[in-house]
C-alpha cells in the first residue's frame, strides 16, 4: 500500500507504494482510511520543532473504516467507522480515571510501537496512527466509534484540529456568554478555537493572524473582529476599552504570540498556550507579574477532552448546523501531493488540506 514516509529530519516526505502492515496483535484495530487531515504538527515533526524518531510514518488527524479487529478488542467491530485519536484513551491509568484521558499514560506506548514495515524494517507512525497511508494498526484505544451517516471527510478534522481547538476554548479556557476572546492564528486550530468561543457564547472574538485572506475566513467561522498583529493594541482597546480580553487563545506555537496572549490578556484573565513550540524557545515572564496580574496561565493538550465524551458531542454540535466542518475544508488532495500541502500550508494559503483515499 503507499504511505508518506519521513527519513530524516528536514526532507521532503517521499510516498512510497511498498509499505506493509506487521500482523495484527491482541487489542489492535486495522484501519482503512478514508480521510486525513494535514496539521501542522506534521509539519513540526518534519522541521524538527516536535522531536520524533525517524523513519516515521507522518499524519495524526484521521477516519477511516475497521477492517479487522485483534483479539480482546471489544470497542468496535469490522465495518465500523472510527476517528482515529492521536492520544489513546485507555481509561485504566491514573489520568484516564481522573477524566483526564488527554494525558494518557499510554500515549508514549502506543506512539513508539512500530506497525508499518519498510524494506524489511518496522517502522512507526505519528502518535501510534500514521494517517498518510492507506491503511493503519493502531491500539483499540486510540479509536473512537461514529455514526456511519457522517462523511468521514469531516470527520478525520476530529482527529486533531477541531478537538485541539474548539477543546481550548470550551474546556480549557471555559469561555463564558458573553465575554471577550482574541485568538492568535487563523489555521484549523484557531479556527476551531474561534468556533468554541462562539458555541460558548463569546460576546466578542477578535482573530488575529498574519495573512490577510485568513483574517476574511475568519469572519465566517465567528470572529466579530479581525485584525494582524500590528494593529491588536488599536483593537484590544476598541473592543476591551484597554482593559483585555478574557480569553486569549494562541494557537500558533511561537514563543512572540504566546507572549502576546499573556499581554492580551485582562488582569484575573486567562491566557491558553494551544499551539506547540520548540523546545528551545523561551518565553519571559518577570516575577512580579503573575501576582500584580493575577492571570491564569494555561497549556492545552489536545483540548482537555475526553475524546470518548468529547468527539461525539462535537458531531452532535456540527449536526445541529452549531459547527461548520466542511467549510474548513480548504484543499482537497491526495496523498502523492502531500509535500505540496506543507508547503501551502506554511505559506498561511489553506485552513485544512484533506487527503482522500478513496
Ligand atoms: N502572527 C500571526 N499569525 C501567525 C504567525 C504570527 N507570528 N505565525 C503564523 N501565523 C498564522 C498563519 O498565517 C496560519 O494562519 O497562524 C496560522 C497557523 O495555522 P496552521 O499553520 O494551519 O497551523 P494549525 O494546524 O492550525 O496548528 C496551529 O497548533 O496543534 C498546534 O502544532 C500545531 O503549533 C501548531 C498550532
Ligand atoms: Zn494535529
Amino acid at each position: 500500500m503507499k504511505a508518506a514516509v519521513l527519513n530524516e529530519l528536514g526532507a521532503d516526505l517521499q510516498v512510497r507504494d511498498d509499505v506493509s502492515l506487521t500482523d495484527l496483535g491482541a487489542g489492535e484495530v486495522h484501519v482503512k482510511l478514508v480521510s486525513s487531515g494535514v496539521c501542522h504538527s506534521d509539519l513540526s515533526v518534519q522541521n524538527g520543532t516536535i522531536p520524533m524518531g525517524f523513519p516515521l510514518v507522518l499524519g495524526h488527524e484521521g477516519a477511516g473504516i475497521v477492517q479487522e479487529v485483534g483479539p480482546g478488542v471489544t470497542d468496535v467491530v469490522a465495518g465500523d467507522h472510527v476517528i482515529l485519536s492521536f492520544v489513546p484513551a485507555c481509561r485504566k491509568c491514573g489520568p484516564c480515571e481522573r477524566g483526564q484521558a488527554y494525558l494518557c499514560d499510554n500515549s508514549m506506548t502506543v506512539g513508539m510501537t512500530p506497525h508499518f514495515v519498510v524494506d524489511g524494517n518496522p517502522i512507526a507512525g505519528m502518535t501510534g496512527l500514521g494517517t498518510f497511508a492507506e491503511e493503519l494498526i493502531t491500539a483499540e484505544s486510540c479509536v473512537v466509534k461514529v455514526d456511519q451517516d457522517i462523511p468521514l471527510d469531516i470527520v478525520s478534522l476530529i482527529g486533531c484540529g477541531v478537538t485541539t481547538g474548539v477543546g481550548a476554548a470550551i474546556n480549557t479556557a471555559e469561555v463564558t456568554p458573553g465575554s471577550s476572546v482574541v485568538v492568535f492564528g487563523c489555521g484549523g486550530v484557531g479556527i476551531s478555537a474561534i468556533q468554541g468561543a462562539r458555541i460558548a457564547g463569546a460576546a466578542e472574538i477578535l482573530a488575529v493572524d498574519m495573512v490577510e485572506s485568513k483574517l476574511e475566513q475568519a469572519k465566517n467561522f465567528g470572529a466579530t473582529h479581525v485584525c494582524t498583529p500590528d494593529a491588536l493594541d488599536q483593537l484590544k482597546a476598541e473592543i476591551t476599552g484597554g482593559e483585555g480580553f478574557d480569553y486569549a487563545l494562541e494557537c500558533i506555537g511561537n514563543p512572540v504570540t504566546i507572549r502576546g496572549a499573556f499581554d492580551a490578556a485582562r488582569r484575573g484573565g486567562t491566557a491558553v498556550v494551544v499551539g506547540v513550540g520548540r523546545l528551545t524557545d523561551e518565553v519571559k515572564f518577570n516575577a512580579f507579574e503573575f501576582f500584580f496580574t493575577d492571570k491564569n496561565l494555561r497549556g492545552s493538550m489536545y483540548g482537555s477532552a475526553n475524546v470518548r465524551t468529547f468527539m461525539p458531542k462535537l458531531l452532535r454540535l456540527w449536526r445541529q448546523g452549531k459547527l461548520d466542518l466542511e467549510s474548513m475544508i480548504t484543499r482537497r488532495i491526495q496523498l502523492d501531493d502531500v509535500n505540496d500541502a506543507f508547503q501551502a500550508m506554511e505559506k498561511g494559503e489553506v485552513i485544512r488540506s484533506v487527503i482522500d483515499y478513496k
